[in-house]
């Protein structure tokens, strides 16, 4: 008698263990610890696997929870559930039937650090009494480490900048709030010069950068370049950079004096030249009419010689 009760616990036990629930092909992946940026957003990454041998007539129903119990709801598909603190403010983005249970909270308070846990219940529906087979991910929560300031952007200038040449200078935010992407904006350039890139570093953060291309001129020596980072909210952070252009040799200061003088040189000595020439003919010219003069006067001096 008393062996074959413990024979029927033993197998009641295996049955348990080896029952979708509790083999362990109901998963959940959620991120343990994310910065929540007070005031801003966070999406919280969550997924999650279900057993394969779906039940035909029922639905997935997810719930995020505080650990202190299960009717301590920041989220439910009926807002009325769930406690007043978080109503309005907190949105399933994932898709349940995909396994996706990735949570928005928005207008982050100081209070709002967690844990939050995840919970799954699959509901049997098209019965009177609804079956309904829970699971919950009470090991699956969430932390948050509260910011009261905006992260800075980070500015990544190259070495050099040299005029004339293109100037490429990178702008980057952290954030955790991949549904409502920081605006990140440049105190100068235009939208062919600005590229922008956005991807994840590691679960549940995220790195907004922006690219900002320019051709620097001898006017951007000493000037600033501003990057303001805008997060969901309203909350901003600026950096600031100066420019130190490094000029291109040139040697227009000898060059163009030289040229302005050798120029005047070439044009007085063609005047000269000229001048010469002209004066030379009309030398030669006053020579010639001298000598036709003196001839007459000597001429007419040896008439009146030889008259008297
Ligand atoms: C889950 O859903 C979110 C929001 O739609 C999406 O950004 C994310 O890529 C999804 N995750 C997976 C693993 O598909």
């Amino acid at each position: 008698m008393e062996n074959k009760r413990k024979m029927m616990m033993f197998c009641l036990l295996l049955a348990a263990i080896s029952s979708p629930v509790f083999t362990g092909e109901w998963k959940a992946s959620v991120a343990k610890n994310l910065d929540a940026l007070i005031k801003s957003c966070v999406v919280i990454p969550c997924s999650y696997t279900h057993a394969k041998d779906e039940l035909p007539h029922s639905r997935l129903r997810g719930i995020w929870h505080l650990p202190a119990g299960l009717d301590q709801r920041i989220y439910h598909d009926d807002q009325t559930t769930i406690l007043e603190n978080y109503r309005g403010r907190t949105k399933l983005l994932g898709n349940l039937g995909q396994g996706n249970c990735t949570l928005e909270m928005i207008e982050i308070r100081d209070v709002d650090n967690g844990p939050f846990c995840f919970r799954i219940e699959l509901v049997e529906t098209g019965t009177e009494t609804s079956k309904i087979d829970k699971f919950s991910f009470v090991d699956s929560c969430v932390s948050f480490k509260m910011i009261t300031e905006p992260p800075k952007p980070t500015l990544i200038p190259p070495k050099k900048a040299i005029q004339g040449h293109p100037y490429t200078i990178t702008c980057s935010v952290i954030h955790t709030c991949p549904s409502h992407i920081p605006q990140l904006t440049w105190s100068r350039g235009t939208a062919e010069e600005i590229t922008e890139v956005h991807r994840e570093i590691y679960q549940g953060t995220w790195e907004a950068q922006s690219t900002l291309t320019f051709i620097t001129e001898e006017k951007d020596d000493h000037k600033d370049i501003t990057c303001t980072a805008e997060f969901f909210g309203g909350r901003k952070s600026t950096e600031k950079l100066t420019l130190y252009v490094k000029r291109t040799e040139n040697y227009n200061h000898i060059i163009i004096p030289a040229v302005v003088g050798i120029g005047t040189a070439v044009i007085f000595a063609g005047l000269c030249i000229f001048m010469l020439k002209k004066y030379k003919n009309r030398i030669a010219e006053l020579q010639s009419q001298e000598g036709t003069v003196w001839n007459r006067l000597s001429r007419m001096s040896r008439r009146i010689k030889w008259q008297g």
